[in-house]
């Protein structure tokens, strides 16, 4: 067992906190406090290859292995939620999906530009009445000669009103729909410019405020059979596949908001005096630093588990959901505890911990719950649940032609 990072991940490391640290911790500040989402740092994602990272060079990726995906998300989050967010959506759930369940013509005409960086994607599962319950979704999908009608909303979309591509769920079959049977549910690919797709910010949201959140609505748009991601009737696979890589880059971005609170806390520790001593001296501080090292420890020795299984091309739905419900808890724990460590200070804006812990919370709700990755850990040890083999599957890391184009 080896427990070093390569020499490439070190280097990926390095890169992604050296241009988060000089180009986005200037700025994050007032972008958070103006509720703005600043354009402009996705073509610098491009540039460092982070939005092709993880797809094959064939396609127009980086060529690097899963364990670089959740670096780069470590590294992100470590700045801003808002940046590891953009990961998430646009390789986590889009394009590593399209990877593994799209035709080739999908994979030219929608992957290639994706990891390029000229193209943004991302998600569309949650509707205004359907989040942990994904089978209860209402969008419908209805056949006429050779495409699709789709109608519906999708709710908390993260970049809705920004990506040009969406993986959209809806029901293909309607009397499995009435069942709530999974197999009538259909993948398939939105674009922005297709007739009668809209789509809106939503602006009332209290975290993760340099990001763009939103909805989309579609009113009967034409979508041809060419976008249908696998086949018709895999869609709720194909979305829990898409979960599995998603929650994947929350567990390693939440890891790297427990170490942002740490470090924040540490530094603080040792400026702030009371009681005539620094205030890291004070034993109840000092346990609030420990726990916040064993979190982020452990939540790290996680992801990477989880990145290590997808290497070797093994399913990782039980790790990944671990990892992830580990980590996002931890971080809540954090960031609650940083601002408590900076007392009256974390309470304002001055300190960045208050800001991470408006953008915590989140991730301890979307790409499944807290509650939902409990009943799921405890269902896997009662041998109620089990993962059985999908038709498609992630592949394993080759790096023999990693990088190649
Ligand atoms: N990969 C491939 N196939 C999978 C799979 C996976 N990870 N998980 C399940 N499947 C397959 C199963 O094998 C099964 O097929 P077969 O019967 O043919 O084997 C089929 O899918 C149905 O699986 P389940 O019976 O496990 O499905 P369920 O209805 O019991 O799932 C649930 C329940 C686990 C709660 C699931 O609904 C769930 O994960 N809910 C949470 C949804 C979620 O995370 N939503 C967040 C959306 S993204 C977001 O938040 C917005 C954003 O912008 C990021």
């Amino acid at each position: 067992m080896n427990f070093d990072l390569s020499e490439e991940h070190q280097l990926l490391e390095q890169s992604v906190r050296e241009w988060a640290a000089r180009e986005v911790s200037p700025k994050i500040h007032d972008l958070d406090r103006q509720h703005r989402f600043d354009p402009a740092i996705l073509p610098q994602m491009a540039d460092l290859g982070l939005l092709g990272v993880s797809v094959p060079a064939e396609y127009g990726g980086t060529g690097t292995d899963y364990i670089s995906l959740g670096l780069a998300s470590e590294e992100l989050e470590y700045v801003d939620t808002s940046l590891r967010v953009i990961l998430s959506v646009h390789v986590g759930l889009n394009s590593l999906t399209l990877l593994v369940w799209g035709s080739e013509f999908q994979k030219e005409h929608y992957l290639r530009p994706q990891a390029q960086g000229r193209k943004i994607a991302t998600f569309g599962l949650t509707e205004p009445a359907a989040g942990s319950d994904a089978r209860g979704i209402q969008t419908v999908a209805v056949k006429k000669g050779d495409r699709y009608l789709l109608s519906g909303e999708k709710m908390w979309i993260s970049l809705a009103d920004v990506a040009d591509h969406f993986l959209v769920f809806a029901w293909s079959d309607l009397e499995k729909k009435k069942r709530r049977d999974p197999s009538g549910m259909t993948a398939f690919i939105v674009e922005r410019a297709f007739k009668g797709f809209t789509s809106g910010t939503l602006g009332e949201k209290w975290g993760i405020l340099a990001g763009n959140t939103g909805f989309f609505t579609m009113n009967e748009v034409e979508v041809p059979d060419e976008n249908v991601v696998g086949r018709p009737g895999e869609g709720f696979k194909i979305a829990m596949f898409a979960l599995d890589q998603g929650r994947y880059t929350v567990a390693a971005g939440a890891t790297g908001l427990v170490r942002a609170c740490r470090d924040a806390s540490v530094k603080y520790a040792k400026e702030r005096t009371a009681f005539g001593v620094e205030i890291g001296r004070h034993q109840l501080v000092k346990e609030m630093i420990a726990q916040m090292e064993s979190d982020y420890q452990a939540a790290r020795l996680l992801w990477l588990r989880a990145g290590w299984l997808k290497n070797q091309g093994r399913r990782s739905t039980r790790e990944t959901s671990l990892a992830k419900w580990f980590a996002t808890v931890a971080s809540e724990r954090a960031a609650g505890d940083a601002v408590q460590v900076h007392g009256a200070n974390g309470f304002s804006d001055e300190y960045p911990v208050g800001r991470f812990y408006r953008n915590c919370k989140g991730a301890v709700i979307y790409e499944g719950t807290r509650e939902i990755h409990k009943l799921m850990q405890a269902d896997y040890l009662l041998g109620y649940r089990e993962d059985r083999p999908t038709r498609c599957a992630l592949p394993p890391f080759d790096a023999s032609v990693a990088g190649r184009d």
